[in-house]
């Protein structure tokens, strides 16, 4: 296991750890109904957003279970959204991804890209055997990302919870470690593609 060097930069694109400084970015993504409308919480006050930024900041690299590892996503030096890496079970090898955009950024294969880069980190930094998404079943431009990455619909669980006053319907992607490094030549990204 070994923490990379910051930021990891990709064709567009540079991740690093969050910092104080970088409170008014998040809020203008947290902020919003619309980014907000598949996720578990609503938008977010400036007091939410500083206090989400102070979990994001005291963690730079996942260590144990349990851990979530949230990346600032940089283009030309403007934070456009995050990524996320959680470290489900040690034991187990098992981690889970996660992308946020801010809308101005939509439609131009960023989370994509950087998804693509967290999944290397699991893979290649912390050593993981596979990797999940998940996301509502009706959040099409999110699971449109997990199926660019090449993972696999495992499951489309039906009215397993209340989501927002309804009932919900999830989606859960996978893709192993070795079917990850299978794909190299073909991933989002590839040969500059
Ligand atoms: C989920 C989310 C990050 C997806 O954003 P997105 O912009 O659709 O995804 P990408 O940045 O990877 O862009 C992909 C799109 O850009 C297009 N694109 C344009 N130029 C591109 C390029 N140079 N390279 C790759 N793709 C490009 C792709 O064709 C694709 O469009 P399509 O889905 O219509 O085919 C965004 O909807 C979001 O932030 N939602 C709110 C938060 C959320 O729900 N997160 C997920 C929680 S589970």
């Amino acid at each position: 296991m070994s923490k990379p060097d910051y930021p990891v930069r990709t064709g567009r694109l540079a991740l690093r750890p969050f910092t104080f400084a970088d409170h008014a970015a998040l809020h203008s993504w947290q902020s919003r109904a619309d980014v907000n409308r598949h996720l578990y919480h609503e938008a977010r006050t400036p007091e939410e957003t500083a206090e989400s930024l102070v979990k994001k900041v005291s963690l730079t690299w996942p260590e144990r279970e349990g851990d979530v590892l949230s990346l600032a996503i940089e283009k030309d030096g403007e934070v456009i959204g995050e990524a996320v890496l959680k470290y489900l079970s040690e034991y187990h090898r098992q981690g889970e991804v996660g992308y946020i955009l801010h809308p101005d950024h939509h439609g131009r294969g960023y989370a994509t890209e950087a998804a693509v880069a967290v999944l290397g980190l699991g893979f290649d930094h912390l050593g993981l055997h596979r990797i999940v998404a998940s996301c509502d079943a009706f959040n099409e431009p999110s699971w449109r990302v997990m199926e660019r990455l090449g993972m696999r619909r495992e499951a489309h669980f039906r009215h397993n919870e209340i989501f927002k006053g309804a009932w919900g319907e999830e989606f859960v992607y996978a893709i192993l470690a070795e079917e990850w490094h299978r794909m190299a030549d073909s991933r989002p990204g590839a040969n500059g593609a």
